[in-house]
Parts: C-alpha cells; sequence; structure tokens
C-alpha cells in the first residue's frame, strides 16, 4: 500500500498543493521553516485523523482562513481509496472515504503509517511518560480496541481521582469506579505485554545486526501489576492492588496503581541503556525499535506501513544511515531534510525529490 497523490487546501503554509508520488521514495527538501514536516503530517492524519504535532486540529488551519481541506489516494489491494479530510475552524473534522462519510476509527483500515522524528530518538532516554505515549500510539494503530480502551481508562481514572480528592467517598462507592478501571486497566496491560514481547524480539535482531553482533538490546514490560498469559488473573491482581492502596490513595488522593503508571525498561548488554547508555547507544536503539515497528506491523496485517523520516537522517552517523536505507526496501518512504548529500540520494533508486518553498513545491526531479 501507498500514497499516490496528496492535495492540500489551506493547510498549514500551504495555499494549494497537488502532489504525485513515488511509491519508494519521496524526499522533501528546503530550509527550515518551508513547509516539509507539514507535508509529510498531512500524510499522517490520512492514516490517523489526527496530528503528531499537535492535539488542535484548528492549529492546522492556515492562519487567516476557517477550514482546511486535505485530499489523498492511497493505492492498496490494486484499487484506489480515496479520502478527504475537511478541518473547519468551529466544528468536528469530516471525514470521507470514496466518498462515503466515516469515523475516525475507520481510516487505520487503510494504511498505517510509522513517524520517525528527533523526538522518537529521545524514546530511551526521556520520561516514562514519553514513553508511554509512544506504545499507545503504536498500539493503537494496530488494535483500535487497545485505543478504545485507553480513551475510557483514562475518563474512568480522571473521575476516579477527582472523587477521592473530594475525600467524601467510601469504599463500596468507589467499587462501581474500580470495576471499570479494572476492567480497561486489565485489558490494555495485556496487550501492552504482548506487543513489547513481540517488539523485543524483533528490535533485538535488528539492534545486534546493526551493532554488529556487540550489544543485546532488551525491552521489558515494566509495570507494577504483572503481567499473566490469563487475563483473570491480572484482573485479580489489579484488584488486589486498588483495595490495598485504598487508604493510600485517599490520603495522597490520587490512584497510585494501574496502567498509567507502566513503563518500559530497555537494556542493552543487561545494562540499563535509559541510565547508563550513551547517547550513540541510545539513538540506536531507538532506531531499532522503529525499525522493529514496521517489522511487526508487516506481520501483523501482512503489508508495509508507510515511513516517515522527518528531520532524522542527518542525527544519525554514516553506519547508521546505511543501515537504515538498505533496511528500507519494500517501504514507502518520506523523508524530510534541509539538504542530501548525492552520495545518500544516490542510494535510493526511484526516487523523487521535491523542492519546499514557502508552502510550495518549486522544483521536483
Ligand atoms: N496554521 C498555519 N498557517 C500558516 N502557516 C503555518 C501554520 N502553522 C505553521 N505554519 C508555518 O508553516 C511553516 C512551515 O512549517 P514546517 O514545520 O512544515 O517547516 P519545515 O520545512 O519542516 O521546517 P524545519 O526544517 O525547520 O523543520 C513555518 O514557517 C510555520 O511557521
Ligand atoms: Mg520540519
Amino acid at each position: 500500500m501507498y500514497f499516490k497523490e496528496i492535495e492540500l487546501k489551506n493547510f498549514r503554509n500551504y495555499e494549494y498543493c497537488r502532489e504525485f508520488f513515488s511509491p519508494e521514495i519521496n524526499i522533501f527538501i528546503g530550509e527550515n521553516g518551508q513547509g516539509k514536516t507539514s507535508l509529510v503530517e498531512a500524510l499522517y492524519i490520512m492514516c490517523l485523523g489526527r496530528s503528531f504535532r499537535t492535539q488542535k486540529d484548528k492549529d492546522m488551519i492556515k492562519f487567516g482562513e476557517t477550514s482546511a481541506v486535505i485530499r489523498s489516494v492511497v493505492y492498496k489491494n490494486e484499487r484506489n481509496i480515496r479520502t478527504e479530510i475537511v478541518i473547519n475552524e468551529n466544528e468536528k473534522k469530516r471525514i470521507k472515504i470514496n466518498g462515503i462519510p466515516k469515523k475516525k476509527s475507520d481510516l487505520s483500515n487503510n494504511i498505517l503509517i510509522v513517524v520517525f522524528s528527533p523526538e522518537d530518538l529521545k524514546i530511551v532516554k526521556e520520561d516514562p511518560e514519553k514513553r508511554r505515549r509512544y506504545i499507545n500510539r503504536e498500539i493503537s494503530q494496530l488494535y483500535p480496541s487497545y485505543y478504545e480502551a485507553l480513551v475510557r481508562y483514562t475518563k474512568i481514572l480522571n473521575q476516579r481521582n477527582t472523587l477521592i480528592k473530594t475525600g467524601n467517598v467510601n469504599r463500596i462507592h468507589l467499587k462501581v469506579w474500580d470495576d471499570e478501571l479494572i476492567k480497561y486497566g486489565s485489558r490494555i496491560i495485556f496487550l501492552r505485554e504482548r506487543f513489547i514481547e513481540r517488539l523485543s524480539i524483533i528490535s533485538a535482531n535488528i539492534h545486534s545486526e546493526i551493532t554488529e553482533g556487540k550489544e543485546e538490546l532488551k525491552i521489558e514490560y515494566d509495570g507494577d501489576i504483572s503481567f499473566n498469559e490469563n487475563i483473570n488473573e491480572i484482573i485479580n491482581e489489579f484488584e488486589k492492588k486498588l483495595n490495598f492502596s485504598f487508604s493510600k490513595d485517599m490520603a495522597r488522593g490520587i490512584t497510585s496503581h494501574g496502567p498509567h503508571r507502566d513503563d518500559i525498561k530497555i537494556t542493552i548488554n543487561d545494562v540499563d541503556v535509559r541510565k547508563y547508555g550513551s547517547q550513540g547507544q541510545q539513538r540506536t536503539a531507538a532506531l531499532s525499535l522503529k525499525l522493529a515497528e514496521i517489522k511487526l506491523i508487516e506481520e501483523e496485517i501482512g503489508e508495509n506501513p508507510v515511513l516517515i523520516l522527518d528531520d532524522v537522517l542527518s542525527e544519525l552517523d554514516m553506519s547508521r544511515q546505511n543501515y537504515l536505507i538498505q533496511s528500507l526496501k519494500g517501504v514507502q518512504v518520506f523523508l524530510t531534510s534541509t539538504s542530501i548529500s548525492d552520495e545518500i540520494a544516490d542510494k535510493f533508486e526511484e526516487k523523487i525529490i521535491f523542492e519546499i518553498k514557502e508552502g510550495k513545491v518549486i522544483n521536483k526531479v
């Protein structure tokens, strides 16, 4: 599956733009602030119905305008899928697939996307919150039921916290919330663990290849409710923990157990990379994770996702760049950069280079 075409109207700094893509590699070149990331952001929205850099859809409407339109054509299973998203200032965005109104969750049936940006290079070293957000994003894309559970869990967690902060609640009363929290929370834990286990195996192989067998990468689920193959066991343990911490939670006004406290533990040769890894090791681990994600999606749905490399190539050393490039066969790639050397450009065969300036494609080779 791949993007054939995109059309933008009043999107970010683009007044109008329509471009056709190579099924292999598309390179967006331009100085800072010209519209490279905006273009890949538009592709991302067509896959997931939301941006990777803003929570507010309105931010994407061109300054001074009241609506933005994005249209795309994706080629999949030997046919074209036409998607349209209209973002309005004062109402919910509207999505149509092949002319028929659809929900946001219908988009991910079409095309999956993996973004790799300098932000992602930091996944390994930043706070647990960042890693949670990362795995939430990736698992949601593969399993819409995960996203649903996550939305519900977060809502119930907030309600529960508000309630216990009032101090005016007893165990029996709280049980209604706890039952829901446990129901969705255990689903989250279950799917997270399964995802991380698979990601760990694939990324370990990739990491070993990149480092020529010198480094053994391991990723583990690091949660305060231990994982069990049997979801009922997770439910039981979660319930026990909530009961046990009832008085403490009441005193502190927070919920001290649950998947909102989870982390992922990443080690190289059994040493915690977050604490002790060099910057290069942290980046390589992040690269291995990203490439593993592509593989996992391919295994899961039988097709490669589209890959966005936003400003990330220049952050890697030559041998990492080479590894990345040679592992991209069969994946449609959108790469942004302020410049690209002939040496790197020559490594890609079926490529189109788009030169971007002030929200326009001014040259295409
Ligand atoms: N809603 C908007 N309306 C108009 N212009 C916008 C809007 N949002 C952002 N911009 C502008 O669009 C321009 C392009 O931003 P973008 O992030 O796509 O640049 P870029 O080419 O990726 O730059 P860099 O190399 O620095 O990453 C910027 O100058 C930004 O200020
Ligand atoms: Mg950019």
